[in-house]
């Protein structure tokens, strides 16, 4: 049967399933990152004056920038061109002198490094290239540079992303078995605690190996989801609308339900299904950072960003299907990979589809202006 020949047990690790859907059609990374682009445009200006502020390396014949969990599509193109473009821009005012520019575009080994390197920028002219390019597959929770090798890192909409899914959450014996979920907003403590713990060990790797790789008085900027402090992680969220109408909540839940009462899937392949991801809040970012040493904090802010525009969302209710279908392709790119490594291609299909129905139906969620929230960090290698 197709489920046992497909079914996979990840818990161990996703560094070789995780990753965005590549290529550009409707259900890919590149035509559904819009929420990341806000994100990438509201903390912009955050971005531009922290590689202002920082030292310029003299002597240095060329300058390495990385983009950590780059995936695909004009959000890492155009961050890795606003970096190099100040950069550009302050050594030429303050040293009369030009570097050279090397642009890594790391993510994990399943990313879409083809489309990728398709969409690089040409020469400037026949001669000189605007950047020198590379990519770097591995996970950045891990080493991926020699030391002291970047003078720039940034990570954008992708550190929430954890290195695997707790055991315990998927140990049916274990108070912290996640039954009837398929992520963590509103489940019982064990199972929030269980993800805290992971969020935490994995957030302090992350910045021990960029502590290893990063020169001094290099930048680290981190975009990524996260919560507001007042909130308990139990409400990864916030307000109750935006509770209910993210990607990874009501509709998710009950498309795996649709499958199980339509004797699609059995009720443990829907229970072992779980979502890597978690929002920190700023206190959880911060402990990490002091307990990992080695940068100090410039900035460290949360964000609310409107879910969609003023127009979107009247288009929408004027066509709810339209709506369901752009939240459906909104699942598709980012969460295909996991759902076809633990359920098969086809039957991945027809989740996605009783998702689709699911959100059309909600019509009253459509008229709520809805909110995700989004932590930024600016550190300075010391
Ligand atoms: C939502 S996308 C963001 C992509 C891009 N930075 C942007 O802003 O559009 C998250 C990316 O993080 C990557 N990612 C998740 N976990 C990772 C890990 N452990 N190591 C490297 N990349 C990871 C995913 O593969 C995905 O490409």
């Amino acid at each position: 049967m197709e489920l046992n020949e497909w079914q996979q047990t990840w818990s161990g690790g996703l560094d070789r399933i995780l990753c965005m859907q590549g290529g550009d059609d409707d259900g890919s990374y590149a035509r559904n990152s819009d929420a990341p682009a806000s994100a990438i445009s509201l903390s912009k200006p955050l971005l531009i004056a922290a590689i202002q502020s920082m030292r310029l390396f003299h002597g240095e014949a060329s300058l390495r920038i990385a983009d950590l969990g780059c995936a695909t599509g004009f959000n890492t193109l155009s961050t890795i061109d606003l970096v190099i473009d100040t950069l550009r821009g302050r050594y030429n005012k303050d040293c009369a002198f030009e570097p050279e520019f090397e642009a890594f575009f790391s993510d994990l080994p399943s990313n879409d490094f083809n489309s990728l390197f398709r969409s690089l920028p040409p020469f400037i002219d026949n001669k000189k290239k605007r950047y020198y390019a590379a990519g770097v597959p591995g996970s950045f929770y891990h080493r991926l540079f020699p030391k002291g090798k970047l003078h720039v890192a940034v990570s954008l909409s992708a550190l929430h992303w954890l290195s695997r899914i707790p055991e315990v959450v998927l140990d049916k014996r274990s108070l912290a078995w996640n039954k009837g979920r398929a992520w963590i907003d509103g489940a019982k403590k064990e199972v929030v605690e269980a993800y805290a713990k992971q969020s935490d060990e994995d957030l302090r790797a992350f910045l021990q190996c960029r502590r290893e790789e990063i020169v001094e008085g290099g930048t680290l900027f981190i975009l990524m989801a996260g919560r507001q402090g007042l909130e308990q992680p139990e409400n990864q969220l916030g307000d109750p609308d935006s509770r209910a109408k993210h990607p990874f909540t009501s509709s998710m839940d009950q498309a795996w339900e649709d499958l199980l009462n339509e004797g699609l899937i059995d009720e443990e392949t829907r229970d072992t299904f779980n979502i890597p991801a978690y929002m920190r809040s700023i206190e959880e970012v911060e402990k990490a950072f002091h307990q990992c040493g080695g940068f100090e904090i410039q900035r460290l802010e949360y964000q609310r960003i409107v879910e969609h525009s003023k127009e979107k969302q009247e288009e929408w209710i004027r066509d709810p299907v339209s709506y369901g279908r752009a939240k459906a392709n909104l699942v598709r790119a980012t969460l295909r990979p996991i759902v076809e490594a633990h359920l098969g291609p086809k039957l991945s299909e027809e989740l996605f589809k009783r998702f689709e129905k699911r959100a059309s139906a909600d019509i009253e969620m459509l008229h709520k202006t809805c909110f995700y929230g989004v932590i930024v960090v600016c550190a300075i290698r010391k």
